[in-house]
């Protein structure tokens, strides 16, 4: 129990494994989640690195698959949460099963500000924590044929810089990773592999999770990982919109990668 103890969510793979393998080498014990077994998987790996590691596979899009992860956390206190779960979903809106959509809310929004609101309260209480939110660049522009991902990482972008203002002074502190295209199972599971930025070369999640846990520690209020996406997010900031959602066409809409025309 005198080790530091580090609540990771969506920790089965890709940037989430990354953040867990870090914060086991860094000396904490885990609780992770994820809602696929794979997970199992994952943990072995995270105790070969020394951490005690407890699993809970269960989908984040529900606040009762919330609560049984904030449950097997037992009461001990936690020293960081890594909000990290998240997934995306490509093709048009129209053409997008609507419970699908749902779902991507639901797990980047709404399951993953109850879980903060958990953690952060006893946080507060103990005027110590950190929080370590996965938000992305994507939250800088309208994703056309990504449209409902990227509104929900605009919100987590905003929603971390709004909770770091309230919990100034509480000991608490709140960063945003803001990641670009990251080499990971995201573009598999949001049915984006025929996209250009699906079969684009993308960053590395294990230099994401240390840019991230660093900010983390560090008690950064955001970071962009990553020279390209810093510059990328710099002109999104002064681009129109409606310019934006095009150029975001160009690279999401379906059939824009190169397999896809060969
Ligand atoms: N890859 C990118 O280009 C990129 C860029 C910017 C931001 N991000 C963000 O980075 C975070 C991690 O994604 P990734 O790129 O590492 O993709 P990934 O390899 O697909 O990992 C996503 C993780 O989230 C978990 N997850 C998703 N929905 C869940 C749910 N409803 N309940 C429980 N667990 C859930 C997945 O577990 P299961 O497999 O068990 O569902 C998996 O562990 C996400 O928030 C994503 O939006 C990714």
């Amino acid at each position: 129990m005198s080790k530091p103890f580090a609540i990771v969510t969506g920790a089965s793979s890709g940037i989430g494994l990354e953040l867990a393998a870090i914060c086991a080498q860094q000396g904490f014990d885990l609780l992770i989640a994820a809602d696929r077994p794979e997970l199992h998987t994952a943990a072995d790996r995270l105790r070969s690195l020394g951490a005690a590691v407890t699993v809970v596979e269960t989908d984040l899009a529900n606040t009762e698959g919330v609560d049984r992860l904030w449950a097997a956390a037992a009461g001990r206190p936690v020293d960081a949460l890594l909000a990290n779960a998240g997934h995306g979903l490509g093709h048009g809106f129209l053409d997008q099963d609507f419970q699908d959509a749902r779902h991507v809310i639901d797990t980047n929004i709404t399951g993953t500000i109850y879980l903060v609101q958990l953690v952060a309260r006893t946080m507060r209480s103990r005027r110590q924590g950190r929080i370590l939110l996965t938000g992305s660049i994507a939250g800088f522009m309208p994703g056309t044929y990504q449209a409902v991902y990227n509104g929900t990482k605009a919100f987590i972008d905003s929603f971390s810089f709004a909770l770091r203002a309230e919990l100034k002074e509480t000991g608490v502190t709140v960063t945003c990773l803001m990641p670009g295209a990251t080499e990971t199972d995201f573009f598999e599971r949001a049915d984006m592999l025929d996209t250009k930025v699906g079969q684009d070369k993308k960053d590395d999640p294990a230099d994401v999770a240390r840019v991230g846990f660093d900010a983390m520690m560090r008690g950064d209020g955001d970071v962009v990982s990553g020279w390209k996406n810093k510059l990328q997010s710099a002109i999104a900031n002064v681009t129109p919109a409606g310019v934006l959602a095009e150029q975001h066409r160009k690279v999401a809409e379906p059939g824009s990668g190169q397999e896809a025309h060969d």
